[in-house]
């Protein structure tokens, strides 16, 4: 069986994916600021699913530190999910660049450079897989979210990107497209019911997709047709509208 690396496993979605692949009998490893923090879902993890879970103190802004926070990781997981991610109201982060630059700095660049070090690691072992937790808001930019929209546009173009990179070398790179989910992360917001997904979905979607070797998913499938009549829509049309 594999070992799991969950980038941002404090995370709503991340805590499903680690339990997820635990109960299907892979060992985890947990990588998020405060390692403190998610010590019960080890020992969960131990205890229900008897699998070994380590976790690791990762910043995802924080670069430097990337090399070395791999470099300690043994054993080198099989399959890395990279599901950390920040969002905050889009005229906080219009108003305050601060807030622009921890998006972004979240989003895209701290995910760009873990998944460098892994990609590279991943091409010299000539295995591996890696899903990208993105989001449809990068699909296309509108006026209520498009400075997380912008990052996660960078964010699934790199996916594709490594996807293509890394294809030859055997490596597996699958891009999560969840659609709104129950989480932390929007539970401010009043989201429609029959739209929303629970982080259980997405972690069985998550599961599947690695399993299947898909390449993009929705994890409810009307999302995949929402965003294309969204796309479809002409700019000259669609910047009037308010959305
Ligand atoms: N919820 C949705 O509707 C939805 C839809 C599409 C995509 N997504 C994406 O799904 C992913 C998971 O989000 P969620 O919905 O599960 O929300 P969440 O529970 O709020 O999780 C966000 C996670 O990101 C972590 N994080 C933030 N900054 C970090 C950093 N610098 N270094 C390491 N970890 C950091 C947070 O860790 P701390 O515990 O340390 O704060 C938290 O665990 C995100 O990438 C999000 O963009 C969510």
């Amino acid at each position: 069986m594999a070992t799991v690396l969950i980038l941002g496993a404090t995370s709503d979605i991340g805590i499903a994916i680690a339990q997820k692949f635990a109960e299907e009998k892979n060992s985890v490893q947990l990588a998020c600021r405060y390692p403190s923090s998610i010590a019960n879902l080890a020992s969960d993890i131990r205890i229900r699913y008897q699998q070994d879970c380590e976790v690791y103190a990762f910043d995802a802004m924080d670069f430097k530190s990337h090399q070395q926070f791999y470099k300690e990781l043994s054993p080198k997981p099989d399959i890395v999910v990279c599901v950390f991610g920040y969002m905050t109201e889009n005229e906080k982060a219009v108003e305050n660049f601060e807030e622009t630059i921890k998006t972004i700095n979240t989003n895209y660049t701290g995910a760009v450079s873990i998944l460098n070090i892994i990609g590279q690691d991943f091409s010299e072992r000539k295995s591996g897989a890696i899903a990208g937790i993105s989001s449809v808001a990068g699909e296309r930019g509108r006026q209520s979210n498009y400075i997380y929209g912008s990052s996660k546009a960078g964010f699934t173009a790199y996916l594709s990107g490594l996807r293509n990179s890394l294809y030859k070398n055997n490596i597996h790179v699958l891009t999560v497209l969840p659609g709104f989910v129950y989480t932390k992360m929007t539970e401010h917001l009043d989201l429609p019911k029959l739209l929303t997904a629970q982080p259980s979905e997405v972690a069985t979607a998550v599961y599947e997709g690695i399993r299947k070797k898909k390449n993009v998913i929705y994890v409810k499938w009307f999302w995949r047709w929402i965003m294309y009549i969204i796309k479809a829509i002409p700019e000259s049309i669609f910047k009037r509208k308010n959305l």
